[in-house]
């Protein structure tokens, strides 16, 4: 039926006869000629309908947007100054000889090439919403993405084994989506948050390099960068240390950039956890921003000024300074919004110094709470912030966890902001880096017990399993992150391959025996059987391509996402089922209004 796609026709083809097969973008009539621009896949192609042409000039003036049509037609070249050199086919049109309308289409809600398109319009028309160009460059992209990965994978010895969707609750520290068994009265399935047990049962099993690009099920509150079902690029390995892993994994996502981007990463920079904190106050901080921060807890215990001595003399407090180079030009109303920012990450406020003149020392100062500090201590804060005339520093004082969300989210909003971009604080590039060394475990102060950072089967570094017992905050894991300007791309971890071992994590996470049976029975069984050393990692494959194409939202690569409140629009899922179906399935509603509904 077609020689060629729309979005192919090129030079190449002049005055040669093609039969193309798309639909109506855009008809345009010139009173005499009509210009259909005729769209597929890969592109747009200008088709011309003159009038000498009774019958076909005919079908061309009843043609409408998105009519799925087939023109045969003869590629020329377009008049000297008609030329449109955004597109393959910018040179040349084609001179149409018989149109068909292979199917008329009603009016559609929105023009494809209206750039304002709320999100709710296009996910509820999300057929047409695909049909744009952007959408289908998204999807073409995702797809060479996934090819090339599973080319490096196989190169390298990976086989694809696929897990259950229906299994048992996964550790990932997600809600569970639950699927209630009609056979077992009152027992449920859970869909897997990952196949993390499973691809470590594969390599207990021999196979010794397993991959799948599945789909992970999490019921967790959405962001721009979360999907409640997401694919992950998942991978677990035998017999390889944290480094060959590490090595191996960014040379996969090097090789993905190359070839589906012609991009360079070049190596990635390797970053601990604790230093990552220290500098940016993120654990996947974002490396094109050049401004990091000061410490300044030491240095602040004796200052008349509770704000920064409470923190600095309280356990787990933090004291930190932010220096924006050529900040003093912000005005008084750019401060008030930034703090009223921190306040979102629960910061009391934002303390701030303009330098005017640095030589000048304190009265070189412009601030609200220079007064509350000491000579030494203002000496010393210009000393570690290296500040310079004309800069501004921020200041965040609190329980380090505050300081962190609350200073490393005002560093990427001042970083990300134009001003950045004008004083060259924000680099333009791929910044991608390893961050390594995350602690085991973290305290969690409400439930007062401790944690697993990663997921209970992380192994600890040597030499660390003894501190699980006697100091759990001090024992760093054998866990890794691949971050990508900002975001977490991966992250995996070697695993713990013996069962005395796990036995310390599970008593360090307070698991009692019995939990630890009902839970994760399998696996312990699995482990006493010559378990071999193993590790791996999982990518977001929805994250990956979203970075790749710059989008603003991960829905933007996905075909058939979910809404931020956990909703298709499209099909109008979730949705009421049948009396009878919860019968069989041996349930009942709470809210007795819901199920009337
Ligand atoms: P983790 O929970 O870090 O690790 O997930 C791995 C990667 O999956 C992506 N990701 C998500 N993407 C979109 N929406 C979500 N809700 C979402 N949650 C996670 C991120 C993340 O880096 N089993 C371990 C991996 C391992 O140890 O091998 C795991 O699932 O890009
Ligand atoms: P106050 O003493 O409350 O008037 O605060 C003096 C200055 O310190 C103001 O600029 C506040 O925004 C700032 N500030 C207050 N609490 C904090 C905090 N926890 N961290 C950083 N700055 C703060």
């Amino acid at each position: 039926m077609r020689t060629s796609y729309c979005g192919d026709v090129s030079e190449a083809l002049l005055g040669q006869e093609v039969t193309l097969m798309g639909w109506a973008h855009r008809r345009r009539d010139h009173g005499g000629v009509i210009f259909i621009d005729l769209r597929d896949r890969q592109g747009l192609v200008q088709i011309v309908c003159d009038p000498d042409r009774a019958e076909m000039f005919k079908t061309a003036e009843g043609v409408r947007n998105e009519f799925c049509l087939q023109v045969k037609g003869k590629v020329r070249a377009r008049p000297a100054g008609t030329e449109n050199s955004n597109l393959v086919s910018g040179k040349i049109e084609v001179l149409c000889h018989e149109l068909v309308v292979l199917n008329p289409s009603v009016t559609p809600p929105f023009q494809l090439d209206d750039e304002n398109l709320s999100e709710t319009t296009r996910l509820t028309h999300r057929v047409l919403d695909l049909r744009r160009p952007a959408m289908q460059k998204n999807m073409m992209l995702r797809y060479r993405v996934a090819m090339e990965v599973r080319k490096f994978l196989d190169e390298h010895g990976f086989i694809d084994i696929e897990t259950p969707m229906l299994t048992k609750s996964t550790p990932e520290g997600a809600r569970d989506y639950l699927v209630p068994s009609r056979v077992h009265d009152g027992m449920f399935f859970a869909l897997p948050q990952s196949p993390q047990l499973f691809k470590q049962l594969l390599m207990v099993a021999g196979f010794d390099r397993y991959y799948q690009i599945t789909k992970c099920f999490r019921d967790e509150d959405l962001r721009a960068d979360r999907q409640p079902e997401f694919t992950q690029i998942d991978i677990e390995t035998s017999f390889l240390t944290e480094e060959e892993i590490r090595s191996m994994f960014e040379g996969m996502i090097r090789h993905v950039f190359r070839k589906a981007m012609d991009v360079e990463l070049g190596d990635y920079p390797v970053m601990k956890y604790a230093d990552a904190m220290h500098r940016f106050g993120s654990d996947k901080p974002d490396l094109r921003v050049k401004l990091e921060f000061t410490e300044l807890t030491d240095c602040m215990a004796d200052v008349d000024f509770k704000v920064f001595s409470g923190p600095a003399t309280t356990p787990g407090g933090r004291v930190v300074a932010l220096r924006v180079p050529g900040g003093a030009e912000m005005s008084r109303g750019e401060i008030d919004a930034y703090t009223e920012f921190v306040k979102i990450y629960g910061a009391k406020g934002l303390a701030w110094v303009k330098v005017n003149e640095v030589a000048k020392g304190r009265d070189g100062l412009q601030s609200p709470i220079v007064k509350n500090l000491h000579d030494a201590a203002i000496a010393e804060v210009l000393k570690r912030t290296g500040a310079q005339d004309g800069d501004i520093l921020f200041f965040g004082a609190d329980k380090a966890k505050v300081v962190n969300d609350a200073i490393g989210a005002l560093r990427l909003k001042v970083g990300h902001s134009e001003f950045a971009k004008a004083k060259g604080l924000f680099e333009d590039r791929w910044a991608p880096l390893w961050v390594v060394d995350f602690p085991m475990f973290e305290f969690d102060d409400e439930g007062n017990r401790w944690n697993a950072v990663h997921h209970p089967f992380t192994a600890p570094k040597d030499g660390h399993e003894d501190l699980m017992t006697t100091n759990p905050g001090a024992c760093i894991a054998k866990g890794y992150d691949m971050v990508l300007n900002g975001w977490e791309l991966g992250g995996g971890s070697v695993r713990i391959h013996r069962a005395d071992v796990q036995a310390k994590v599970f008593a360090a996470l307070n698991i009692s025996e019995e939990d630890q049976r009902i839970k994760f029975g399998f696996l312990l069984d699995a482990l006493q059987y010559g378990a071999p050393p193993h590790g791996g990692l999982a990518f977001g494959l929805d994250r990956l391509v979203t970075l790749m194409t710059k989008a603003e939202s991960i829905r933007d690569v996905i075909a058939f996402p979910k809404t931020q409140r956990a909703q298709c629009l499209l099909t109008g899922a979730p949705s009421n089922v049948d009396e009878k179906q919860l019968r069989e399935l041996h349930i009942r509603l709470r809210n007795a209004a819901a199920a009337a509904a």
